[in-house]
């Protein structure tokens, strides 16, 4: 059955309200004295994460939170950085710290991840987040699964009791998000499974989802026939595929075979404008939680 009208779950739209709703909440803060920090931890000079902190870093100014840029030079040791990290978690103008990835080679990913304080870890990429989000506590949520899962409530889109298949296992996607939709709330309840490059008859399973997310890394790779007749699909994947006929020579496609696959599923993100654009904007809302002692699953209420 070919669904004759496909949904498209608009991720530019949903990011522009709830960024209203931050700023909103910003300028609450603002009225009591607090301006809200995310310091920004760029090491060495890669363009791609260059570019990815300052399209941060205007989202931020944006919408009135004080980005705080740190940029060190490529070789600086270890400890060296730790010691900056150590600075920003002390400052009290700084409430959310990220140190974008990937990171120079000679440094210890995991030791970083520590050294930011849970408290300021917006990124939701700490031990005692991931724990505290197993253990069903607040916390702060990563990003992009928190992104997903904001993208199915503004769509009205309950996950409870429903099938949700993940394919991809990633600590950044794949394995929050399961975390994320089994818990034991309104806003969850969902029967998940995750699948991964040693599932076997991926297919079988992907077709009983009632809402399948894609965090893959292939371009297409969630081909019509792996999706049944009127599931929600969320295309977590941002991949670049060449393309001549583009002034910059490459175009943005997800992991999901979008034209084929929005022919029979009831909703669909589209690639790019889905997911992508609500990564950012969970980090704001971190942010600004983060200023208002907060965490994730707290309101961003008018109690500030
Ligand atoms: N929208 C956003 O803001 C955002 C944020 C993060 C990532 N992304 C995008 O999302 C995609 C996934 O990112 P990631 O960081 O989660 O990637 P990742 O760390 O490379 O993980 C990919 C996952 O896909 C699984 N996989 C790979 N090939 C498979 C196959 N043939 N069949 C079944 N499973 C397979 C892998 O299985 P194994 O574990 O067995 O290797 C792994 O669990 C990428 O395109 C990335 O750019 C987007």
């Amino acid at each position: 059955m070919v669904q004759e009208t496909v949904h498209l779950l608009d991720g530019n739209s949903i990011s522009e309200r709830l960024r209203t709703d931050i700023g909103a909440a910003v300028l609450r803060l603002k009225n009591t004295g607090i301006v809200p920090g995310l310091a920004t931890v760029l090491v060495g000079d890669n363009p791609a994460s260059a570019s990815y902190i300052r399209s941060k870093q205007r989202a931020c100014a944006d919408l009135g939170i004080n980005p705080v840029d740190v940029t060190l030079p490529a070789d600086i040791a270890q400890s060296a950085l730790l010691d900056e990290l150590a600075a920003l978690n002390e400052r009290p103008d700084v409430h959310g710290v990220l140190v974008q990835q990937p990171l120079p080679r000679h440094i210890d990913v995991e030791a970083v991840v520590e050294a930011v304080s849970p408290e300021k870890d917006v990124d939701g990429f700490h031990p005692v987040n991931l724990g505290r989000m197993v253990r069903g506590r607040r916390c702060f949520l990563p990003c992009t699964p928190f992104g997903v899962q904001k993208i199915l409530e503004f769509a009205g889109i309950s996950v409870a009791g429903r099938h949700v298949v993940i394919v991809g296992r990633s600590l950044l996607v794949g394995k929050p998000l399961a975390t994320m939709l089994l818990e034991k709330s309104s806003t969850a309840n969902a029967t998940v499974t995750v699948c991964h490059s040693g599932t076997r008859e991926l297919g079988e399973i992907t077709r009983s989802a009632d809402i399948l997310v894609a965090a893959i890394g292939q371009p297409g790779f969630i081909s019509a026939d792996m999706v049944c007749d009127g599931a929600v699909v969320v295309d977590v994947g941002i991949n670049r595929v060449d393309d001549s006929s583009r002034k910059r020579g490459y175009r943005i496609v997800g992991d999901v075979d979008f034209a084929a696959v929005s022919e029979r599923c009831s909703a669909i993100t589209p690639v790019p404008g889905g997911v992508g654009p609500m990564t950012v904007t969970m980090l704001l809302y971190n942010t600004v939680q983060s200023a208002r002692g907060m965490r994730s699953q707290d309101a961003l209420g008018d109690d500030a």
